[in-house]
């Protein structure tokens, strides 16, 4: 039925789809009568947060009858330190998420055009079309590229005009695992106007710098244009916590301090990400975890006929090569929840992430059973 109320809402959101989260296994057990599901479809962390955040989320509860520091400043000032930058130049958000859309909110109006590849990331073609500027949208790499279907710096550049206000580039990419190697990240950075906001989404970077991915922040001593977007919800296991934050230069974050809420990360939030910078060993065997877990996916779904693309991340892109709704379905039905990635133009792909090694193994034999029984 169509909603009374949309032509009076601003002609960004008419347009807007929401955003489609991976399936709650608790929604696929409601829906199915099933129990014991697993969901390998966000990208989360298996091992959830370290025992210095556990810890730190455990105390900070007796905190959270008052509003949390709305600056953020102990947190801000650790991530300051570790980054060797000014606190000022420290942006916090709920989840990266948030920062991406107070990007778009502070910088893209209905004059602007905001320029991504083809396959990037789901939140930018939200966040612009709700700021109404006009999404152009760059060509990604063709299939047999040695990065099939990632970003292409010449389709990128070639898409800049004199409204493009802002440039998202995510490093590696979801859903599609791929990167740009530090070479390809400098120079197109090199070869976008410095009047161009460039949002580069590091969300992966725990996992990606040992795979070969630069670090972007590097490049921000040269381009002041360059704002970098983190995320406590990947490596660190807090996704659930919502907390992200951008280095960037201190006039940009002076920007998005003046849109941003004032209380956007809880008092646990902030609380458990401080302590979760500290705990090196959780990050280590959280990557240790992820290698094999790759390397056991591909392994597995290669021996199923299945091909993978490149992954600097912690989820591998399957291409089925036919139509991937009746396999994710035929996947559900056996409790395991992985992420199909239609909404991105790309039918015959699911998304997977790496579990612990009894979800790999889970995950695996369902696929083998799916493709048995011909779905
Ligand atoms: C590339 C990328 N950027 C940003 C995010 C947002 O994560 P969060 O809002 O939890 O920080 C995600 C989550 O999947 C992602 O894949």
């Amino acid at each position: 039925m169509a909603n009374r109320f949309e032509q009076f809402a601003a002609p960004g959101v008419r347009r807007l789809a929401p955003y489609v989260p991976g399936k709650p296994p608790e929604q696929l057990e409601r829906e199915l009568g099933i129990t014991g599901s697993i969901k390998l479809a966000s990208n989360e962390n298996p091992l959830g947060p370290g025992p210095h955040a556990r810890a730190a989320l455990a105390a900070a509860l007796a905190g959270v009858g008052m509003y949390p520091d709305g600056s953020g400043h102990v947190l801000r000032a650790r991530l300051a330190a570790k980054h060797k930058v000014s606190i000022g130049q420290v942006t916090l958000g709920n989840g990266s998420n948030d920062v991406l859309v107070l990007l778009a909110g502070t910088f893209l109006t209905p004059e602007h055009e905001a320029v991504y590849s083809q396959y990037a990331f789901a939140v930018y073609p939200i966040a612009v079309q709700a700021s109404g500027a006009k999404a152009i949208i760059a060509a990604a790499n063709p299939a047999d590229h040695r990065m099939p279907l990632g970003h292409d710096p010449a389709a990128i550049l070639a898409a800049i005009g004199p409204r493009t206000r802002i440039v998202f580039l995510a490093n590696p990419n979801n859903p599609t695992g791929t990167w740009l190697t530090g070479p390809e990240l400098e120079e197109l950075v090199r070869g976008i106007p410095p009047e161009v906001i460039v949002v580069l989404d590091e969300a992966y970077h725990e996992y990606s710098a040992g795979m070969g991915v630069p670090d972007g922040t590097t490049l921000q001593s040269q381009f002041p244009n360059l704002v970098v977007a983190r995320t406590f919800s990947k490596a660190f296991g807090l996704a659930g916590l919502r907390v992200g934050y951008t280095l960037s230069h201190p006039d940009i974050a002076d920007l998005l301090n003046r849109v941003r809420q004032p209380f956007n990360v809880s008092v646990v939030g902030l609380a458990a990400a401080a302590a979760a910078l500290d705990d090196g060993e959780h990050v280590e065997a959280t990557l240790a975890l992820n290698r094999r877990g790759l390397a056991r996916l591909r392994e597995g779904l290669a021996a199923l006929g299945l091909a993978v693309l490149p992954s600097a991340a912690n989820f591998l892109l399957c291409d089925l090569h036919r139509p991937a709704a009746p396999v994710s379905d035929a996947l559900l039905r056996r409790g395991v929840i992985v992420r199909p990635v239609v909404n991105y133009g790309l039918p015959n792909h699911l998304r997977i992430s790496t579990g612990t090694a009894e979800q790999n193994e889970r995950v695996l034999a369902a696929m083998a059973a799916a493709l048995a029984e011909g779905a």
